[in-house]
């Protein structure tokens, strides 16, 4: 039985319940930009996932389906019945997984520099490798290569990198496990029955484009805003793209 938490999280704005949640391994402050923009329209939830931030750091494997539990149980302890899931990257793994386990639950989806596919096997080993040597020797080598890999604006590169930093490394490699786990989700967006947008940066170096436009032709409600000169941030790279297309996902709602 997997251990329950209360994840930690922050609240801005009133109306719609938009729940934001961030990618691997990075916490909820890769929203913050973000805030200004669209709390005036909604009522923003930015939950630190199970392993990051402030919430609680448990062992073991992190499923997706574990993780969308402690979204819904920290909806549930909100009175909330719907929200809008914002899932960034990992976090758009854990919306999918989230929207199978709980579709009466959701208003609307938005997927940023997300996919449904699973890891192909040597993707798969390469996470499982990386778990390992996290858990032996901690972050460091995480967050010395993977920033250039997440941005194409080198402002944000040193500040990726004190945020990678700070993460728990039983956080990332659980999160890392669970990832490598996943199920291909591909076949069940067909299923998905509310408005879902998709965003990519055309500059993403980690989630190539064109998953983002085989999501767009199988989803039945999707539609997809790419992003110039973003790449695998763009709610850090291009806050006002990323918060206009978001007003357009709450017009449909
Ligand atoms: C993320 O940004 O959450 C990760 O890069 C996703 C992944 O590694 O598949």
């Amino acid at each position: 039985m997997d251990e329950k938490v209360s994840l930690y999280f922050e609240e801005h704005g009133h109306g719609t319940p938009v729940v934001l949640i961030h990618g691997f391994p990075l916490d909820h402050t890769i929203w913050n930009p973000l805030v200004p923009l669209l709390e005036g329209k909604a009522r923003l939830i930015l939950p630190d996932l199970r392993g990051y931030g402030k919430s609680p750091v448990t062992r073991g494997t992190y499923d997706m389906g574990l993780l969308a539990d402690d979204i819904k149980e920290m909806l549930d302890g909100l009175n909330i019945r719907q929200a809008v899931l914002v899932g960034h990257s990992m976090g758009g793994y854990v919306s999918l997984a989230f929207a199978r386990c709980y579709p009466e639950r959701l208003l609307g989806l938005a997927l940023v520099a997300s996919q449904a596919a699973a890891d192909t096997p040597e993707r798969r080993q390469g996470r499982l490798q990386t778990a390992g040597e996290v858990e032996r020797r901690g972050v460091k080598s995480l967050a010395k290569t993977m920033p250039e890999k997440l941005t194409t604006h080198p402002d944000l590169v040193e500040p990726l990198r004190q945020l990678i930093l700070q993460a728990n490394p039983a956080g990332v490699a659980g999160a890392l496990k669970g990832m490598a786990d996943r199920e291909d989700m591909t076949r069940r967006l067909s299923e998905i029955n509310v408005p879902t947008l998709i965003i990519a940066g055309a500059q993403d170096s980690l989630i190539p484009l064109e998953k983002s436009r085989e999501m767009e032709r199988l989803l039945p409600r999707g539609w997809l805003v790419e992003i110039p000169n973003a790449g695998h941030m763009p709610m850090m790279e291009a806050p006002e793209m990323v918060a206009e297309a978001l007003f357009r996902l709450l017009e449909k709602i």
